[in-house]
């Protein structure tokens, strides 16, 4: 069996991603006297095999850092732009850097682009072992991803500070919390802080339902509200319009022109920005109240990875390296019940883990009357 295993970390950065390049690290050198090199900044530092030896030093007084000590990109590796437009499959190169360094595995740290890039790693036959990074915790066949713990942390203090601006002016303070398309930050976040309403990418919501919600609790003698919004949360009209535009995209022949729906697809993303301001504006019309937007942004991604994020990455890190010296590849550590388990790329790559509509944290939202949009 090779004696080198290769890791990278790709997509957006999220704290906790050094604890898990020091387990799978360590682990591989204490007990299984593996070699291990970092590639640089994720696939694209992969296909130019820009890499660093991993050992005892270079992983040492890392576990708390947050960022990644490797860097990261965000690279399709199929289709790899190469300055002037043109697309080219990388598969061939990394296939050959992985033969070169005589790789046991190459372990991907990422998100759902990343879990999408290593079955298409592991297809054409390179030995890929994934880790579920992501602050989103939106990866299909994980309970959680490393990076959720702390963003929802980061968030949670953030509306935690809101609360005396807004009551001191009685304003609505509308915080916007990352999570890409999903929820999951924002109703732990918007729960955890005590948050007014909560506005999630699964609950498509009604601007009017919002403002009804607000007028009430000025009604009964509270004149500021805190919202939480998730940063890909929709009123029902846009997401109509979204899903409309998508549906007929799905509808097309492979080979008909797409251009046209492509670009209105563009051009509502493209209006969508600033949707938080908008809200903000429409809630102000509505209620008569002052509001104020606060953009958490990449705030919540960046600091010291929390106890709970250490621990998972620690876990799952420790676990991949297990996993390459029984020769399993192909696969994706999760955390299921507290235990790692192995699940198959084809399983996780292309899904995404929503916020199921029955999750108990929303029906604990609704017993506590936080309007959640509907
Ligand atoms: O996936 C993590 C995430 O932080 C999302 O929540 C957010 O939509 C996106 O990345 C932001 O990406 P970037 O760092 O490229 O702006």
């Amino acid at each position: 069996m090779a004696k080198t295993i290769g890791i990278l970390t790709a997509g957006g950065d999220s704290p906790g991603l050094n604890a898990a390049i020091r387990a799978v690290g360590k682990s591989a050198q204490r007990r299984y006297e593996m070699h291990v090199i970092g590639f640089k900044d994720g696939f694209s530092g992969l296909i130019q095999n820009r890499h660093i030896r991993l050992d005892g030093d270079s992983l040492s007084g890392i576990l708390s850092k947050g960022g990644t000590i490797l860097g990261t990109s965000r690279v399709k590796v199929h289709k790899v732009d190469v300055g002037d437009g043109t697309r080219i499959d990388m598969r061939p190169m990394i296939q050959r850097v992985v033969e070169d360094h005589d790789l046991a595995a190459l372990v991907c740290l990422g998100g759902g682009g990343t879990q999408k890039n290593a079955l298409r790693l592991h297809k054409v036959g390179i030995p890929v072992v994934t880790l579920p990074k992501t602050i989103d915790n939106d990866v299909w066949g994980t309970d959680t991803t490393f990076g959720f713990d702390t963003a929802m942390s980061v968030a949670t203090d953030a509306i935690d500070r809101l609360h005396s601006t807004a009551h001191s002016h009685h304003r609505i303070m509308i915080a916007e919390v990352m999570g890409h398309n999903t929820g999951w930050l924002t109703l732990g976040a918007g729960l955890a802080g005590g948050a007014d309403a909560i506005l999630l990418p699964e609950l498509p919501f009604e601007v009017q339902a919002v403002a009804d919600s607000i007028l009430q609790r000025k009604a009964g003698g509270s004149n500021f509200s805190i919202v939480a919004v998730a940063e890909g949360a929709m009123s029902a009209a846009d997401k109509a319009e979204h899903d409309d535009l998508r549906r007929q995209l799905d509808e097309l022949d492979d080979d008909a022109d797409d251009s046209e729906l492509r670009e209105r697809l563009n051009t509502f993303h493209v209006g969508r920005k600033h949707s938080t301001e908008r809200l903000a504006e429409k809630l102000e019309e509505l209620t008569g109240l002052e509001a104020r937007v606060t953009i958490l942004g990449h705030v919540q991604r960046g600091g010291t990875p929390s106890t709970a994020d250490r621990l998972l990455a620690t876990q799952l890190g420790t676990a991949a390296t297990d996993a390459i010296a029984d020769g399993v590849t192909g696969v994706m550590i999760a955390s299921r019940n507290g235990e790692a388990v192995p699940v198959p790329l084809e399983e996780v790559a292309g899904n995404r883990k929503s916020v199921p509509l029955d999750h108990p944290w929303i029906e604990s939202a609704r017993r506590l009357g936080i309007a959640i949009g509907d």
